[in-house]
């Protein structure tokens, strides 16, 4: 007897440090400076429950603001390249189409979403402080499972309905945009800091 694995979800993960390109602590002043700046995103934050601030609604230009951001995209768009190679995706150069910045403050959620729209998503991280909050990711068959028991608690991540995942400064996850994904509150005494992304 035998079983096989089919229709699998893949994370990809990678460690940015010493990646030309990328450098943590630059990327969080710049990012602490735009959103200093940044009223419409001040405001954005405010107006819709996030704890901290988001350039999701506010800004479109990184890349065009700040060259720091686009030295990263540069490398970002190496490692999408490689993970639209590992999924075998059939389809032409995926590129950037939305960059943006998340400053988490303690004890604030980003809640459950998907990032519709686009091919592949991810998020780098900048500053990840003790006890930080990590990434969860979703069973995208979830909502089909109505009648289907729950995971036994030692099961393997593969047959988790639920993964966490911790991050370090450096680490960059990508994952396909459908897969539903969250923040749960940070419990660290400092911002948790991330870049994060859409391919199309
Ligand atoms: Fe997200």
């Amino acid at each position: 007897m035998t079983t096989r694995s089919l229709f699998v979800t893949r994370l990809y993960e990678a460690d940015l440090t010493g990646s030309r390109g990328f450098d943590a602590g630059e990327l969080s002043s710049a990012a602490r400076d735009i959103a200093d700046q940044d009223l419409a995103g001040q405001t954005w934050a405010r107006d819709n429950g996030y704890g901290g601030y988001t350039s999701y609604a506010s800004l479109n230009d990184l890349t065009r603001r700040d060259s720091l951001f686009d030295h990263l995209r540069k490398v970002l768009d190496s490692h999408v390249k490689a993970f639209a190679g590992e999924l075998f995706m059939d389809c032409g150069r995926l590129k950037l189409d939305s960059l943006w910045i998340n400053i988490l403050n303690p004890g604030a959620v980003h809640s459950g979403h998907i990032h519709p729209g686009s091919v592949i998503s991810g998020t780098v991280y900048l500053e990840i402080p003790d006890k930080a909050s990590p990434l969860r990711l979703e069973d995208p068959r979830l909502p089909m499972m109505m009648a289907a028991p729950k995971r036994m608690a030692d099961a393997p991540e593969t047959d988790r309905t639920f993964v966490y995942l911790t991050p370090r400064v450096g680490t960059l996850y990508l994952w396909e945009s459908f897969i539903r994904h969250e923040v749960p509150a940070n419990a660290a005494r400092k911002d948790r800091i991330s870049l994060s992304f859409n391919y199309s």
